[in-house]
């Protein structure tokens, strides 16, 4: 306090601000009125000050105002240095800058009061000013306390919607409670319909929190009404800072007025569909809901385990009609009953009808007519399929000549254009009677040698299933039934034997036989080019051979015939004759005799077996 005079001081407390700073005062002073900080962190409090008369040493006390009024020093700093007052609440945590300002660090909320900037010029006299620190701290927003149990829309008055608490803020933050987005009238007084309880709380830290409860008569509406709080702060600036809490609805008991019964899926309903019809009341709690099918003379209750669903699986045409669904809310002051109906249709297809139906036999060759027709809860279209493959798009198909490969099932598809995956199917069987019919695999003709195995197979059709005979005593046999084919398989050992009789299969039922032949020969895979045009040349010798056999034969009879009709007549040997022609043959022929001797007693029994007659030449 060096420097200062008790009537200076005086003075300048008596003076108003006015002539403070523009009468005739020497030294003039001027801090901010208000200088505003934001709670823990640092504030500069800025001191200019003005000397009239001449240069002059000078020096700056900075003053609070404690508890009880009375001013302390807190700080004092003149031109060579500085110092802080001991034992005040800012001995810590102040500093005075070289043009006076005062600086604090970490600033607190009871930091929020005047602060004296007093300036000293020895002779020239002293000047003062005063300054408010206002310290803005922002409050934090508590979940809402809301209501968790159910509020009745019946009841009187109002009831405890929810709590709203802002903590810790400066200056003190307030509280707005809006409803969808709108503000509710805040009244305090209490009402049956709608008002606040409020209460601000000064902590002992000095900072303010507020807590605000809304009481709320709820309506039917409020069900599905957002409730939310926003807490408003101001901070430095005169700026407005808010937050909002979170939405939450109430939970609330109210009874049912209004039902709805719908088809929720699918809308065009076909036999096989699972349906599913969904009722809704308004009530809450829900009330029960009960199902029935509204017959002519009484209702049918249907079970239903799912909350207000009706699934009805797998319908069919039966199920088409009217259906139900009552609600009965015991919550209501009196008990109602509300009850809706829905009308389901079903689309359906009755089975169709064939001509022929199921089995149908048919000649080799023969003609055949089919028709298809049906029933149904809309116009379908029909058509004839056989496996894949489309044959006819109307109800009739007409089929022609028929062979074994037009045996086997054919199907009528009726589908309803007007409603998808409405379909169904019916087949008939044909079946293609007749004598058996051979077809044969591609074999190996020529073998290089004798005793190869060659794997011969018969393709058999006909109906009734003929039997399978082969010429030859297979090494292995196979038969196997597909579809309308039987298909025989069998596998020999290339003989000469064999090159000459030849492998058949026949077929035969009581519509047949058929007789189909194989060909092998032996052409030796190392002389093959060399050799097969005279392996040909046997061939085609035999068959020369065979066909004089059969003329030798032809004239053989015819003599017999001749011999037998003179012997009758004139007595001739016949023996002699035979031996003759035989001798004369064996003379035509040169080295393959062996071969023609076998083939012409194979002819022979052939010719005879077929002819019905008797044994051979010899007998006569
Ligand atoms: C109908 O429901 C049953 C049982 O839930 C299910 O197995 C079936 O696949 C459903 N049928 C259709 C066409 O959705
Ligand atoms: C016999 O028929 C079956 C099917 O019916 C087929 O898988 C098999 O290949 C056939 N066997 C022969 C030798 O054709």
């Amino acid at each position: 306090m060096a420097g200062t005079s008790g009537p200076d001081l005086r003075w300048i407390l008596l003076l108003p601000p006015l002539c403070f700073t523009v009468c005739f005062a020497e030294v003039v002073v001027s801090v901010p009125e208000v200088v505003e900080a934001e709670l823990w962190k640092n504030v500069l409090i800025p001191c200019t000050h003005m000397i009239t008369e001449g240069p002059a040493d000078y020096s700056v006390q900075w003053f609070i105002a404690d508890k009880n009024g009375e001013r302390r020093r807190i700080a004092y700093r003149d031109e060579f240095s500085t110092s802080i007052d001991r034992n005040t609440e800012y001995t810590e945590r102040v500093s005075v800058d070289q043009d006076f300002s005062l600086r604090i660090t970490g600033v607190e909320v009871t930091d929020e009061r005047v602060f004296y900037c007093q300036v000293m010029a020895g002779e020239a006299g002293n000047g003062e000013g005063m300054t408010n620190l206002k310290v803005y701290a922002p409050p934090e927003l508590q979940e809402v306390k809301k209501n968790a149990g159910t509020l009745s829309v019946t009841e009187s008055s109002a009831s405890e919607i929810g709590t709203c608490v802002g903590k810790n803020g400066n200056p003190a933050p307030t509280i707005t409670w809006y409803k969808n987005g709108k503000v509710l009238p805040a009244t305090t007084e209490r009402n049956d319909d709608i008002y606040l309880v409020s209460r601000t709380v000064k902590e002992a830290s000095g900072l303010h929190s507020v807590s605000s409860t809304l009481y709320l008569r709820p309506t039917k509406q409020d069900k599905d009404s957002k409730f939310y709080c926003r807490l408003q702060y101001l901070m430095p600036q005169g700026k407005t800072e808010s937050v909002d809490s979170e939405k939450f609805s109430l939970k609330l008991h109210y009874y049912t007025e209004n039902v709805n019964f719908e088809l929720l899926s699918p809308l065009l309903i076909k036999e096989g569909d699972n349906v599913t019809l969904r009722c809704q009341a308004d009530g809450y709690p829900p009330p029960t809901y009960d199902f029935y099918k509204v017959t002519d003379n009484t209702n049918e209750e249907i079970e239903s385990n799912l909350e207000g669903l009706l699934v009805l699986e797998h319908v069919t045409k039966e199920s088409s009609g009217t259906y139900q669904c009552q609600t009965l809310d015991f919550d209501s002051p009196p008990e109602i009953l509300l009850t809706k109906n829905v009308d389901i249709f079903v689309n359906y297809l009755e089975p169709l009808i064939l001509e022929p139906s199921k089995e149908v036999r048919v000649p080799l060759e023969g003609d055949l007519e089919m028709s298809c027709s049906g029933h149904g809860s809309k116009p379908m279209e029909l058509k004839w399929k056989k496996g894949e493959k489309l044959l006819s798009s109307s109800s009739t198909l007409s089929l022609k000549s028929l062979t074994y490969h037009s045996a086997g099932p054919y199907t009528c598809e009726a589908s309803v254009p007007e409603v998808p995956g409405l379909h169904r199917s019916q087949s008939v069987h044909v079946i293609v009677q007749g004598k058996p019919k051979i077809e044969e695999k591609p074999y190996k003709r020529h073998v290089s040698t004798e005793g190869e195995k060659v794997t011969l197979t018969c393709l058999v059709f006909g109906h009734p299933n003929p039997e399978i005979f082969w010429s030859v005593p297979e090494v292995q046999h196979s038969m196997n039934h597909s579809g309308n084919v039987i298909i025989s398989t069998v596998t020999v050992e290339v003989t000469q034997k064999l090159i000459q009789s030849g492998v058949s299969c026949s077929a035969s039922n009581s519509h047949g036989t058929t007789q189909h032949s194989f060909h092998l020969s032996i052409v030796p895979s190392t002389a093959a080019p060399s050799l097969s045009p005279a392996v040909n040349q046997q061939q085609g010798g035999s068959s020369t051979a065979v066909i004089a056999v059969i003329v030798c034969v032809v004239v053989l009879l015819l003599l017999v015939g001749l011999f037998y009709f003179l012997q009758k007549k004139g007595k001739l040997h016949c023996g002699k004759s035979e031996k003759k022609s035989l001798t004369h043959k064996e003379a035509n022929t040169n080295e393959i005799v062996d071969e023609m001797k076998t083939d012409k007693q194979h002819e022979h029994r052939g010719l005879l077996a077929s002819g019905g007659g008797g044994h051979s030449g010899d007998q006569c």
